[in-house]
């Protein structure tokens, strides 16, 4: 094995990891993905060893261990994984790497079946992250270098027959290839992909199928041709070539996946199939079309990420991102940023989800240099092709991409030559061709797909006329790290212009990798957590989806925003219900209306079958009565019969309508005259305010007291990911968060200028010189509830404050939550489309959203009541005037702030709650725009009010548990 080894670390006597022109040895002609009933598979336990450089794989002696493959050596206890954004891990330029370079040996053996002896067999690695160098019994075989498309070779020659086998393969780690492989995400090594063998002469097979019924079929190797449909009836039969139809072929969208079966037949019998679809994609006018129509694009960007398998990810794990997606009404997934195991585009095609399929190119760290880089015009190629041959039966691959942040030269220009002759059926896709010039790059990109713009831009490019045919598709926005905001606005966008053809939210999972920490719990590593330097911290942290698939709340409003149904009031209790399918009508769904007085359920009904063809829409009208309260009106539809992604009653779409409503009247009568010494008493109730610190030191019923602080202005929040990134302060420059701490917000210390006790209540004034100053008075009624008014007065140079609001210590104990407002899930001021008001019930370790950074977290806006309670329902209750944001947390800022991980957090046992009259909207700026002005703090002058009432009985009937 040496010797072959060595010729083929050495190929000409130069080490093949640094050699860019050299992109394979001996690889068969990429192909399309096919089933083989005589295909065997070599997963399984493997025998492994790691040397320090490729040299030392030759003359190790070091003892074999097990792993399992496919497996990522990086993930199974050899070496570590090492994340970095743009940065490469070292300091080498291409197509040079360091001299340390982690070599993984892996060795097995196999038999192969009689039946195989006349005929040709291949041996397939699906993909390797590193360099893959195979030996078979003591023969060089080959070399393959793209890491995330197969490298299949031709072992015919070499086989022993009636004799085992035996295979070894030598991986490594950093190559010239790395540096078109430096994407977002954590560098791994290992065999990740299956390795198989298969026997036979079908090569390749490339069918297309038409909107209007028609089929071209091409193959290498086989002769014939059999088209079977979903219950594998032959509706046609054809020699190949072929260039023929299927009447009535049933058409292939997200919507409605119908897929049939190709058989493809050898002149010997040996057969092979795959999937294949009829569907046509085109663009013209400004748009992309589906089978002619223009399809709105409801899409995410996904990684290939277990966290703790690493990029080996499993079928069950695809699956379960397939389904997810689904049940979120995401219809569109960009392979970020390379071609993922074929299994994955085949649950796209079964489960109906358009893909923008990538090719293995990142070389962010090298810019716009390796494109212009004759060295590495192979390797675009190549991967480009490597791809579109693999994928190109898929019906759910729309686009081809040829790569990520790779800067635009000439190199990417020859590959899209290679695709547009090749397949000139599917468009193209590349970011870096229009980056500089949302009218340039036509060569490379048919459509015009931005990172991160923000509404205003995308806006003004759909509103300037143009000859240009190509729609706009962003192919990242909305950058879901951690609390994030803003998606609404460019949905709202999508709507308004036609042009604006959607997108795909950055990103799908968060990329931490899970870790036993040293007390035994666990916890989701990020970059640095394994000593690897340089890192990007938790920026690999930026998933609509935690590791294990746990929903983010942002999970719900793209749900909500990509609805397939619409429900809009017209007059005279009449709605339309409008179908926004642009292929399926609405007969698989079901509908439910809700009405609400104040929260409370007071009628509800089924709407009559949705009879509704794509686009249309149905007119219903409901009885709802009038009533005393406020009245809104919640539609629900579910599917009625299981999908092969969700059971059936699954929800998919939900729309409030508020009503006409005639608000009740708020908290008023006589109020109670204060003591001198700052002490109200209505009945039980008393209230204490401090006239020496000017708090509200204690509000008690029954002699039970509810406080351990008062009210204490806020404008700080537990910075988010998106206000500054944290961990990464160098880049922190311009953001919200840096401004926010040199002022101190963090730290705000409030000086009390006055406290005046009046008849009708006390008047506190504080005031942090040359910041902000704080007027609050406290009203007692006789009813027992505080009355709260603030003015919050900011100074000419304080503008865009995380918060206003104000923040209370509870006893402990007061773990219960409900509250009348927006639910179930949290909400800020640009992310609260997908809530409804209802009355939720929550605890206050629930609130608790457990982003991999500790961060802001459990706003409810517009909360109209809330009540935070103990067992036998002691408690208090608070009425925002008209409404409040709350949050309520054992955490407080401070804990969120310096927490490194959710594991780092303990509990409190008091409650703090916050009371906000507004907070700054969320945004993206960790990567994209910041917070749009509408949800930011711009006024000088903010005036709120709130009523607090301690409670000591039960709280009013049983709300709707929040998830
Ligand atoms: C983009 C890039 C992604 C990822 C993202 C930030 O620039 O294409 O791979 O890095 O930004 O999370
Ligand atoms: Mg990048």
């Amino acid at each position: 094995m040496k010797a072959a080894l060595e010729a083929l670390l050495f190929p000409g006597g130069l080490p093949s990891w640094e050699a860019p022109e050299l992109t394979s040895l001996h690889k068969l002609p990429p192909r399309a993905t096919l089933e083989r009933p005589e295909q065997r598979s070599l997963d399984g336990d493997w025998e492994f060893r790691l040397s320090p450089r490729p040299e030392d794989a030759l003359s190790e002696r070091a003892r074999w261990k097990h792993v399992e493959v496919p497996g990522l050596w990086t993930m199974q206890g050899f070496d570590t994984p090492h994340y970095t954004n743009v940065v490469m891990p070292f300091d080498e330029r291409p197509p040079h790497v360091p001299e340390a370079n982690p070599t993984g040996v892996y060795r097995r053996t196999f038999t192969v079946p009689r039946a195989w002896r006349r005929r040709r067999i291949v041996l397939g690695f699906g993909g390797v992250e590193g360099v893959l160098h195979v030996v078979l019994n003591g023969e060089p075989v080959g070399i393959g270098k793209d890491a995330r498309t197969p490298s299949e070779f031709d072992v015919t020659e070499l086989v022993r027959h009636g004799a085992p086998n035996e295979l070894a393969v030598a991986v490594v780690r950093w190559s010239d290839a790395s540096f078109v492989e430096d994407q977002d995400q954590w560098w791994h090594a290992g065999i990740s992909r299956g390795v198989y063998l298969y026997a036979g002469g079908i090569d390749d097979v490339f069918a297309r199928g038409g909107a209007d019924g028609s089929l071209a079929i091409d193959a290498r190797g086989a002769v014939r041709a059999r088209l079977l449909d979903a219950r594998g009836r032959t509706v046609l039969e054809t020699k190949l070539p072929a260039e023929t139809g299927l009447r009535g072929a049933r058409l292939w969208s997200a919507e409605e996946p119908s897929l049939y079966t190709l058989v493809v037949e050898a002149e010997d019998g040996e057969t092979a199939s795959c999937r294949i679809g009829f569907r046509t994609v085109e663009i013209r006018d400004r748009r992309l079309l589906v089978n002619g129509e223009a399809v709105q694009i409801c899409g995410v960007n996904r990684h290939d990420h277990d966290d703790a398998r690493g990029r080996a990810v499993t079928r069950g794990l695809m699956e379960s991102d397939a389904r997810l997606m689904k049940q979120f009404n995401v219809n569109a997934v960009r392979c970020s940023h390379y071609p993922n195991d074929p299994y994955w585009l085949d649950l796209c095609d079964r489960y109906g989800l358009y893909v923008v399929d990538e090719a293995n190119i990142e070389s962010h760290a090298y810019y716009d240099d390796l494109c212009r880089d004759p060295r590495y015009l192979g390797a675009w190629v190549d991967r480009v092709q490597n791809m579109v041959e693999r994928d190109k039966n898929h019906a759910s691959v729309i686009i081809w991409s040829l790569g990520n942040e790779s800067g635009y030269g000439p190199n990417h220009d020859a590959a899209a030559g290679w695709v547009r002759s090749r397949d000139p059926s599917r468009p193209l896709h590349y970011e870096g061709a229009i980056k500089f010039d949302w009218t340039g790059g036509r060569a490379a990109s048919d459509v015009v797909c931005p990172m991160y713009a923000d509404v205003d831009a995308i806006e003004a490019w759909a509103a300037t006329p143009t000859d240009d045919p190509r729609p706009l598709i962003l192919c990242e926005f909305s950058h879901a790290m951690g609390a994030n905001g803003g998606l609404a606005d460019y949905y709202a966008a999508f709507e308004r212009h036609g042009a604006l053809q959607g997108g795909f939210v950055w990103e799908w999972i968060d990329h931490g990798i899970r870790v036993t920490d040293r007390k035994g719990g666990h916890h989701w590593a990020y970059g640095g957590d394994f000593g690897d330097v340089p890192n990007d911290a938790n920026f690999c942290a930026d998933g609509l989806v935690w590791p294990d698939r746990t929903p983010h709340p942002a999970l719900y409003e793209l749900k909500f925003l990509a609805r397939p149904i619409r429900v809009e009031a017209l007059r005279g209790g009449r709605f339309r219900i409008r179908n926004v399918h642009r292929f399926a009508g609405l007969e698989r769904y079901r509908g439910e209306w809700e009405l609400t007085v104040d929260g409370a359920p007071t009628r509800r009904g089924r709407l009559p079958a949705l009879r509704v063809p794509p686009g249309g829409t149905l007119d219903v009208a409901l009885d709802l009565p009038a009533a005393e309260g406020e009245r809104f009106l919640t539609f629900r539809f579910f599917l009625r019969e299981a999908a092969e992604w969700a059971p059936a009653g699954h929800e998919v779409a939900w729309q409030q309508l508020a009503l006409p409503s005639h608000r009740r009247r708020r908290a008023s009568g006589p109020s109670v005259r204060p003591s001198r010494h700052g002490v109200f008493e209505a009945g039980p109730v008393r209230a204490e305010v401090d006239l020496e610190r000017g708090v509200l030191a204690q509000l008690s019923t029954g002699g039970r007291k509810l406080f351990i602080a008062g009210p204490r202005l806020q404008l700080w929040r537990a910075a988010s990911d998106n206000d500054g990134l944290r961990l990464l302060p160098e880049r922190n420059l311009g953001f919200a968060l840096r401004r926010w701490l040199e002022l101190g917000l963090d730290r705000l210390e409030l000086r009390l200028e006055s406290a005046r006790v009046r008849a009708g209540g006390i008047e506190l004034v504080h005031s942090a010189p040359g910041l902000v100053t704080h007027r609050h008075s406290y009203r007692l009624l006789a009813s027992g509830e505080l009355v709260v008014e603030n003015v919050v007065d900011l100074a000419a140079g304080l503008r865009d404050v995380p918060r206003i609001g104000v923040g209370l210590t509870l006893l402990p104990g007061l773990e219960r939550v409900t509250w009348y407002g927006r639910g179930p899930w949290e909400s800020y001021p640009d992310r609260l489309a997908s809530t409804v008001v209802g009355r939720f019930e929550s605890t206050v370790a629930e609130q608790y959203v457990p982003y991999i950074l500790p961060q802001e977290h459990g706003l409810h806006v517009d909360t109209r009541r809330l009540s935070l309670t103990d067992d036998t329902g002691f408690g208090l209750e608070v009425q925002g005037r008209p409404t409040i944001g709350f949050s309520a947390s054992h955490f407080t800022a401070a804990d969120l702030f310096t927490a490194l991980h959710t594991s780092d957090l303990v509990p409190r046992r008091e409650v703090f709650l916050n009371l906000d009259h507004a907070q700054r909207g969320l945004g993206t700026a960790a990567c994209g725009p910041d917070t749009r002005p509408e949800y930011r703090l711009l006024e000088p002058s903010y005036r709120f009010g709130y009523v607090l009432r301690p409670v000591s009985a039960a709280p009013p009937p049983r709300p709707r548990r929040a998830p």
